[in-house]
Formats: structure tokens, sequence, C-alpha cells
């Protein structure tokens, strides 16, 4: 999962939980909004598992998606 990856790749884990909890999300991840879109860089996006279809239905309503942009509700 993500804090396995911010641990593995030395990201502060406290700035990464803080920046994660302030997203706010219209659903409460329930992966039927895309108001916690997030853009991630390339190397932590190839780190994650694939996203599922329904997460895939909901970024194609995103505002400025990305080849890179996850639900970030769907990450933590
Ligand atoms: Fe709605 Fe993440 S808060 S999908």
């Amino acid at each position: 999962n993500i804090l396995e990856l911010a641990h593995e790749n030395d990201i502060d884990l406290e700035e990464l939980i803080s920046f994660l909890l302030k997203i706010e999300g219209a659903c409460e991840c329930s992966c039927a909004c895309s108001t916690c879109h997030v853009i991630l860089e390339d190397s932590l996006y190839d780190k994650l598992e694939e996203p599922s279809d329904e997460e895939l239905d909901m970024l194609d309503l995103a505002f400025g998606l990305t080849e890179t942009s996850r639900l970030g509700c769907q990450i933590i």
C-alpha cells in the first residue's frame, strides 16, 4: 500500500498522512465521486496496484485527468 511505499522511499510519513487526510472527498471513500482525485509521480504510480474498474469509472469524471491520476481514498 501507499504507506509501505512511502516508507521504502524515505518519504516522510507524517507529511504524507497529513496531506492525504486533508483531501476532502464527497462520498466518504465509497468510490462514488472523483473529488479526491490526485496526480501521482510516475515512479509512485507504477508501484501501486492497478485501479479497480469502479475507480477507473470515477476517474473518467475527474477534472484534469492524467495517465497517473488516482483517487486518493482508494490508495491509502
Ligand atoms: Fe469519493 Fe474518494 S472520496 S471516491
